[in-house]
């Protein structure tokens, strides 16, 4: 007899149309596309257009994944949306994202400021709210952070773009099955990468708005490069020793899309080549908690996931949180 396999049923993505390139960032803040792709690997990132708010790339990417999933918006059980950029602070995105897609009343909740690991600890709650009621879970990650970020900070707005991307979490013979996950904070770092003007410890007024303050990311590179690559590293090795997985037997790892150089140095810790780890930071620059299901939708896109395969996700994100699962496809 088949055993039911928990996993995504379902993938979905949507970048908006907008494309702007390195050399376009000279127009407001001292800098080169040569100073970009040497220390990111970003070429260029995508805009959402003016009137494109968080929840329509959220419903544009849950729409795909529901597509893929051949399943209605009626027959999903519940939503988790990750983001660190809302459509406004209450209610959640979650709420506009189910009235949109036409879902029933079921639990639609944020998971809010989760930074760039939010998407796959969402796959990992999911997973146990499917295991305990055979549900079926929409996990949408989507972020506008070029809307939160500073267009005159040099060090944080070349880094950042907008996207979307989507899965749905249920049981089946055909879903690309979660063998492990591992998820974990270190709150003590919360201060190496926060938007911190908007809440009730510093909020909005209109000395700070004339500064600037409400769209400002305080960033320390070189610490969040380092933490980055250790706890993606130490959490994709988790997920392998959860599951008896030698890391040789991995056909693509899919990390957080940040930089370049966080990701091969991510890579050649875990000591896989090269071609085994997707990239298109390029692309898209850091879409945040949209960064790993989009990578991991374009990948399978491109034809670089068959059945049988086992993929090993792995993200970190202001928190200080990281998170990572292995798939077999
Ligand atoms: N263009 C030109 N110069 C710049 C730019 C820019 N866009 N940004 C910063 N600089 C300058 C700085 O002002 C500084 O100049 P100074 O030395 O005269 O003071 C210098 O470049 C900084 O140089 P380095 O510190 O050597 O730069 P580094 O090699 O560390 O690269 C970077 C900086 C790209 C930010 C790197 O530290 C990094 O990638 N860190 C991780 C960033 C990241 O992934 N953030 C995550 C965001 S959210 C998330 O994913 C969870």
């Amino acid at each position: 007899m088949t055993q039911t396999r928990i996993g995504l049923l379902g993938l979905g993505g949507y970048v908006p149309e907008r494309i702007m390139t390195n050399d376009e960032w000279t127009q407001y803040v001292d800098t080169s596309d040569e100073w970009i792709t040497t220390r990111t690997g970003i070429k260029r990132r995508r805009l959402a257009a003016d009137h494109e708010t968080t929840a329509d790339l959220a419903v544009a990417a849950a729409e795909g994944a529901l597509a893929d999933a051949k399943i209605t918006p009626g027959e999903i059980d519940e939503i988790i949306v990750a983001s660190d950029t809302p459509e406004v602070y209450t209610p959640d995105t979650a709420s506009f994202v189910q009235q949109r897609l036409g879902a029933g009343e079921i639990p639609a909740y944020d998971l809010a400021g989760s930074g760039c690991a939010g998407f796959v600890l969402g796959l990992d709650i999911a997973r146990s709210r499917v295991r305990d009621g055979d549900r079926r879970v929409l996990v949408i990650g989507v972020e506008l952070l070029t809307r939160l970020m500073s267009w005159r900070d040099r060090n944080t707005c070349v880094l950042f773009g907008d996207a979307a991307g989507a899965a749905v979490v249920g049981a089946g013979s055909e879903a690309a099955e979660i063998l492990a996950a591992t998820a974990g904070t270190d709150g003590s770092r919360g201060d190496i990468l926060i938007a911190e003007v908007g809440g009730t410890r510093s909020p909005f007024n209109i000395e700070r708005a004339r500064l600037g303050l409400h769209q400002w990311i305080v960033m320390k590179g070189r610490e969040v490069f380092k933490e980055a690559t250790s706890r993606m590293c130490a959490a994709a090795n988790e997920v392998l020793t959860q599951a008896s997985i030698d890391i040789e037997d991995v056909a693509l790892v899919v990390p957080h899309q940040a930089n370049l150089r966080i990701i091969q140095a991510t890579g050649k810790a875990l000591g896989v080549p090269a071609e085994k780890v997707f990239v298109n930071v390029q692309e898209y620059g850091n879409t945040g908690s949209a960064s790993v299901p989009l990578a991991l939708w374009e990948a399978r896109q491109q034809g670089r996931i068959s059945a049988g395969d086992l993929v090993l996700l792995t993200s970190f994100g202001a928190g200080f949180h990281w998170a990572a699962m292995l798939l077999r496809f």
